[in-house]
């Protein structure tokens, strides 16, 4: 997923004088993400390039150190993907994860012979080379996480044995004089409970980078960019009150004050509460300039009678497009548009041998704004990862209630008003969610899910409440635990909670005379129920 006519980022970018920083070449790895962010952990600021980088350019960067990812491929493969040979000319320590190793030994001498398939498990490392910067503090066993696939049969020149496990002679290799290492393992993953640390040996004790890389100094620098870039022209952003857009708007303030407009666009489907929230905070506590953008009605209207999930999807997602382009014009001429474009979405993937990693949510990325909104892009959390967004934001003082919200759809309440939505409906359907988000907030649950909310079925059926005899619709409750919406489990919370929900609800939502706890992980189930 690259993102679109992106101009130069304002952020402290990797090409920024004097910024420490590991490069990690990607080479399709699942996990490769997983490196960054663990390098990251030490506080060193690393980036992931293609893993055809041309030396020239990795000269340029200067990074402290290389790591090569590991991969799905072969070095045997005719396509196999191959780094520029210069990289191992360039006097810069290399770290090479699994397929990383074999292509030290392809390009340095060693042999590589074919596995059969790539397999993972748990086994045990021996250290051999106690002395191995790589391991310094560790102990001479450890529990690693092993990739079976192809395998090192001779060490390429110069290198030596460090650890061998019990599925390789070769499952760590040095070499000394060039700082060259070689790990048949997945230090990053969780799997190998003392990865991190040696990640960290590799960054600070092989390439000497320091601790710099911290949210604060991140603010000063990016605050300080900012400045520098937009000078006294204005900038307008979309903030949808997400932690993503909430961040970048509190970033932004900072950086240029009142040279800042953020456009808020109520599109009828909000959670209770939602627009009050996102004025309260940003409008009277940041002081932020605020354009309210009421298009409820329209987005309602253009609703009307449609049932098809599809559909409902390209109406709000057109109309949005509409009310934001008139919302901009309002706000008068402006030279810059603000996106809280995140890390993650910036990467360009490699698509080597069918790697799921590589074809992450493409379903639910907002198209972009039309070209003809001729706009220069800023993007200032375009080289943070989402826990580094949240760090920033508590830098910049926002609440925990914005910073820790949990995932909403741009579609809004609309994927979770199955059938026609009325405001009837989402009348329901907001009180109904506002009480299963307070109960589990209440219980001390709300926070440890990935989402918890509740959907209005397009199903009535019959009930008694007091005397009466009801015929009303139907809540399902969904919680589930996630790391990244892409697989899901269902959250077994405790039945005393699930009680004070569903009386709560029956009690309370005037039309609701039933509610259903779901009890689908995805798969097969999807989290939201459209
Ligand atoms: P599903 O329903 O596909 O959702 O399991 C996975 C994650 O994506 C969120 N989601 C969306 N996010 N725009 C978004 O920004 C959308 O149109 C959209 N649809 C689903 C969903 O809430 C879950 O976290």
């Amino acid at each position: 997923m690259k993102s679109q006519n992106a101009p130069s980022p304002v952020a402290p970018a990797a090409s920024s004088p004097g910024q420490e920083q590991i490069v990690i070449l990607d080479f399709g790895s699942q996990y490769t993400q997983v490196i960054a962010r663990r390098v990251r952990e030490c506080q060193v600021y690393s980036q992931i390039l293609r893993f055809d980088t041309p030396a020239t350019r990795l000269a340029e960067l200067r990074p402290k150190g290389i790591i090569l990812s590991g991969g799905p491929a072969s070095v045997y493969d005719a396509d196999a993907p191959l780094p520029d040979p210069g990289i191992f000319e360039l006097g810069i320590p290399i770290l090479g994860i699994c397929y990383g190793v074999q292509l030290l030994a392809h390009f340095l001498g060693g042999r590589v012979e074919p596995g059969q398939q790539r397999e993972y498990g748990k086994g045990t490392l021996h250290v051999k080379r106690p002395g191995c910067a790589l391991f310094a503090g560790l102990p001479r066993r450890l529990q690693v996480w092993n990739s079976h696939g192809d395998r090192l049969t001779r060490l390429p020149r110069g290198f030596v044995v460090v650890a061998t496990s019990e599925n390789s002679p070769y499952a760590a290799i040095e070499h000394p004089h060039k700082r060259f290492f070689g790990l048949q393992f997945h230090p990053e993953v969780v799997h190998t409970p003392r990865g991190r640390e040696l990640l960290a040996n590799f960054v600070h004790k092989v390439c000497g980078c320091g601790r710099q890389w911290t949210m604060r100094n991140y603010l000063e620098q990016a605050v300080e960019e900012i400045r520098a870039r937009v000078g006294q022209e204005r900038v307008l952003l979309g903030l949808s009150g997400g932690v993503d857009s909430s961040v970048a708007a509190a970033l932004l303030h900072r950086a240029v004050g009142d040279q800042l407009t953020c456009i808020f666009v109520n599109n009828g489907l909000l959670r209770a509460r939602e627009p009050e929230v996102v004025q309260e905070v940003f409008g009277r506590h940041f002081q932020i300039r605020l354009q309210y953008e009421d298009a409820s009605e329209l987005f309602l209207r253009r609703l009307r009678g449609v049932t098809d999930p599809e559909r409902k999807r390209k109406i709000i997602g057109r109309t949005f497009i509409e009310v934001f382009e008139a919302a901009t014009r309002r706000a008068g001429p402006a030279r810059f548009l603000a996106q809280g474009t995140l890390y993650p979405d910036v990467i360009e993937s490699v698509p080597i041998g069918g790697n799921p990693a590589s074809l992450i949510k493409s379903h639910h990325n907002v198209g972009g704004l039309p070209r003809r909104m001729r706009f220069e892009l800023i993007e200032p959390l375009r080289c943070l990862f989402k826990d580094e967004v949240r760090k920033l934001g508590r830098a910049l003082g926002l609440p925990r209630e914005i910073l820790w919200r949990q995932p909403f759809p741009g579609p809004g309440l609309a994927v979770r008003c199955l059938g026609e939505v009325t405001p009837e409906k989402l009348a329901i359907l907001r009180q109904a969610d506002a009480i299963v988000v307070e109960e589990m907030k209440r219980g001390g649950w709300y926070y440890k899910t990935w989402q918890a909310f509740a959907v209005l079925l397009p199903v009535r059926s019959v009930g008694v409440q007091g005397d009466e005899r009801t015929y009303d619709w139907t809540v399902a409750v969904r919680v589930v635990e996630s790391q990244d919406g892409m697989t899901a489990d269902w959250v077994k919370l405790p039945y005393a909670l699930l009680e004070r929900i569903s009386t709560r609800i029956t009690n309370e939502v005037r039309g609701v005379n039933r509610v259903v706890f779901d009890i689908t992980s995805k798969p097969p189930g999807t989290i939201e129920w459209e």
